[in-house]
């Protein structure tokens, strides 16, 4: 599939995420060489991974507790934030697009 990342500079990179190696979303920023350190390995308790989801949020996993104490622990969320981490990549998230937050630090 296709998805459209927006880096911290504000361009967009139009990126591909395969839907057969289960990967999720920080894994494809990184495969990408994307910015994104992914410093707990997809655990949900760094929030490096931390993106806003600008299309088809209605189609991503519900947020698990795990990420959601995170996200409380995060700066700079806004509503349509999540964990890239723990996010999958599935063939409904064709055409995804996202823009990564600030660096957590
Ligand atoms: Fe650490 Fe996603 S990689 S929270």
């Amino acid at each position: 599939i296709k998805i459209t990342i927006i880096d911290r500079e504000g361009e967009a990179h139009l990126l591909d995420a395969p839907t057969d190696m289960n990967m999720n979303l920080m894994e494809v920023c990184k495969m990408h060489e994307l910015p994104v350190e992914g410093t707990c390995g997809g655990m949900a308790m760094c929030a490096s991974c931390h993106c806003y989801i600008l299309n088809k949020e209605n189609l991503l996993p519900e947020k698990s507790y795990e990420e959601e104490d995170m996200l409380d622990q995060a700066f700079f969320v806004e509503d349509n934030s999540r964990l890239g981490c723990q996010i999958p990549i599935t063939k409904e998230l064709d055409g995804l697009e996202l823009k990564l937050a600030p660096q957590q630090s």
